[in-house]
């Protein structure tokens, strides 16, 4: 089963992601962090992706559907796959049709996380991951079960987004509601969209989710 999860920055698509991958073995691919792991190798496309995500602008189209050709060519066709943060844009919805159709995958669901975008800002600037296994957190919301000890890997490390900051984050609330709610309508003339309560507790939501795909 092939399916995206949609919505804006803090909606809980990294969480629910971890969460899926975990219950069902599917695999997450995280355009985000596939542009986080091109920053920290210090790669040309990582130098252009960090100017880009510190001020909460796009990567471009191409570029992005490349690398995740790449990434879906090494997945068994058998995999399911979580497209967590992509596609963003009504180009990339198009290019990502042409990659699914190259590998022989079919969407099943596009899962919309419908959220108070009032309360995104305190989620994401409360948000820190695992350094080590990149396990994601919240100050309040979902604190590590002993202080500063990972619960997945029992890693002491912890980190921060340098794009979760106030400013970034609502100018990147503006993009997806400019760039990325267009592409619903398409999905939703497929009779494929499934919108799910994203301000339900953690548990709720993966709930709904775990109902979604049965
Ligand atoms: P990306 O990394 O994809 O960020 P995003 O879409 O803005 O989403 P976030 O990761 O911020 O939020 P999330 O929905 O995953 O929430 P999370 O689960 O972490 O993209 C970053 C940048 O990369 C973009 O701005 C862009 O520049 C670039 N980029 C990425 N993809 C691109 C593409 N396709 N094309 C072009 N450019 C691209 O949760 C947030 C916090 O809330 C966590 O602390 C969590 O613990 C907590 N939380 C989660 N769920 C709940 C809940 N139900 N209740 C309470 N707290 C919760």
């Amino acid at each position: 089963m092939d399916i995206i999860l949609l919505g804006p920055p803090g909606a809980g698509k990294g969480t629910q992601a971890q969460g899926l991958v975990e219950r069902h073995g599917m695999v997450q691919l995280s355009t985000g962090d596939m542009l986080r792991a091109a920053v920290k190798a210090g790669t040309d496309v990582g130098k252009m992706a960090d100017e880009i995500m510190k001020a909460g602008k796009l990567f471009p189209d191409e570029l992005m559907a490349e690398i995740v050709g790449e990434q879906m060519a090494q997945i068994p066709a058998e995999t399911g796959l979580i497209f967590d943060g992509y596609p963003r844009t009504e180009p990339q919805a198009v290019l990502l049709d042409g990659l699914l159709e190259k590998h022989g995958r079919k969407l099943d669901h596009v899962i919309e996380l419908g959220v108070d975008e009032d309360a995104l800002v305190a989620r994401i600037t409360g948000r820190f991951s695992c350094a080590n296994c990149g396990a994601l957190y919240h100050d309040t919301a979902n604190p590590t079960s002993q202080e500063g000890v990972c619960d997945s890997c029992g890693g002491t490390e912890f980190k921060r987004r340098p794009d979760d900051n106030e400013e970034t984050v609502r100018h990147r609330m503006g993009v997806y509601r400019s760039e990325t709610a267009p592409i619903l309508p398409g999905y939703e003339a497929r009779g494929i969209v499934t919108r799910v309560d994203g301000m339900a507790s953690i548990e709720d939501v993966a709930a709904s989710l775990d109902a979604v795909l049965s």
